[in-house]
């Protein structure tokens, strides 16, 4: 039996991935949406994304907290990399290079989070680029998992449509707009509304959400495996292959506050250079010369933006109200409206995609 609508606003892999978990906690499910799978518009930060996973060390509570959601996300993505190939999800080896780590890094402590995950080593000097008689002096690999995510979110779609869930593309002016949408596509039914998941990535409206400019280049040669690499002078680069033929994604800058759409020239020109040196083993000859220089072969830059927030990914239930017109429009009764609000994921909405979804069908069954 149905456990009531749910209207969810989004189809990022956030509101894609709450709106598969609803549905099987029998909800029946509207996503009302401006971008859907497929469509490649910068206001949409999820097909731009890599994307990885990669640990990072836990320095205070509300990591701790994410740093759950991110173990939960990583036990399903194994699960779906061999029960589903087509979702284009993979296991490989990750690998962390640095020149310089800070202490968080090479402390190695269980509570510190980064060491702990599965097939954890710290590499050998000769295992690193230059033999570490280069810049790169520290390195570890870790099992890590990627997907090609303009291929995963089309997946996520066709999971949402197998559990009868519905997708309806419009752009909203305000959250209460969404039920008043959906119904429009429902008159037949009496199924009341339950919630409202806000899910709009940088969304409208809230003052602490914020764009990170991330300027990435994807490149037709292949890799085996996704590398990370921090220099001294604090800049990062990442290596991440995307299955099932998508090429592999190189980069990438973390602007703040950038709204620059257009590819800069320059940080090309700098990702190219600084990750031909950190994984020489990417360099292959042109596809139509194999005895040609072993070079990376650029397709086309990439510009996204991570939908950041002060404070970090808001995941909580509010309670509002909404005024709902009777019929014929002369009267009208106002109705308690469950919001649970699911954005600013920031660079991180992957790897918190199903531990966050868990939480919001828990927060829409919370009284
Ligand atoms: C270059 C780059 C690399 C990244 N790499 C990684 C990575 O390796 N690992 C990782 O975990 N994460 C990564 N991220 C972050 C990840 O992409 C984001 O955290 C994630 O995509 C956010 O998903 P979302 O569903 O919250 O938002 P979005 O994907 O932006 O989706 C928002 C949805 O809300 C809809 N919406 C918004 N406003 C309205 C409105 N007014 N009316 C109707 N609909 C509306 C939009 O149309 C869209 O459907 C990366 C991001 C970028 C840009
Ligand atoms: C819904 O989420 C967006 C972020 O995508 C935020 O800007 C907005 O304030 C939220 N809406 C409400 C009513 O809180």
């Amino acid at each position: 039996m149905s456990q009531g609508r749910v209207i969810v606003i989004g189809a990022g892999v956030i509101g894609l991935t709450s709106a598969v978990r609803l549905l099987e906690a029998n909800y029946d499910v509207t996503i009302v949406a401006r971008d859907l799978p497929g469509d490649l518009t910068i206001e949409y930060a999820s097909p731009w994304a890599g994307a990885h996973f990669r640990p990072l060390p836990v320095t205070n509570a509300a990591e701790a907290l994410e740093q759950n959601l991110i173990r939960e996300t990583y036990a399903e993505f194994e699960k779906l990399a061999s029960s589903d190939p087509s979702s284009s999800v993979r296991i490989v080896p990750g690998i962390e290079y640095f020149d310089s780590p800070s202490k968080s890094y090479t402390d190695l402590k269980e509570e510190a989070g980064f060491c702990t995950w599965p097939e954890f080593r710290v590499l050998a000097q000769d295992e690193l680029p230059g033999k570490g008689a280069g810049p790169i002096k520290w390195g570890a690999t870790y099992r890590s998992w990627v997907l090609n995510s303009p291929v995963y979110l089309s997946w996520l779609q066709r999971q949402v449509e197998l559990r009868g869930g519905r997708v309806i593309r419009h752009t909203l002016s305000a959250i209460p707009e969404a039920v008043f949408i959906a119904s429009e596509q429902l008159k037949e039914s009496q199924l009341e509304f339950v919630a409202v998941v806000n899910a709009s990535g940088i969304g409208f409206g809230d003052p602490a959400s914020f764009p990170s400019r991330g300027q990435f280049l994807l490149i037709s040669n292949p890799c085996d495996a996704t590398v990370s690499y921090q220099t001294a002078d604090g800049e990062a680069f990442v290596i991440i292959p995307r299955p099932l033929s998508g090429g592999t994604l190189i980069g990438g800058t973390k602007e703040v506050n950038s709204w620059n759409p257009t590819p800069s020239e320059e940080s090309t020109a700098g990702i190219l250079e600084n990750v031909a040196k950190m994984y020489p083993k990417l360099l292959t000859a042109p596809s139509n010369d194999p005895n040609g220089e072993p070079a990376l072969h650029l397709l086309y830059p990439t510009v996204g933006r991570r939908p950041m927030r002060k404070g970090g990914l808001r995941l909580e239930k509010e309670i509002s109200s909404i005024v709902l017109p009777q019929s014929g429009g002369f009267k009208s009764k106002t109705k308690e409206l469950k919001i649970v609000h699911c954005y600013g994921a920031g660079g991180s909405g992957y790897k918190l995609s199903w531990g966050a979804a868990r939480r919001v069908v828990e927060l829409v069954g919370e009284p």
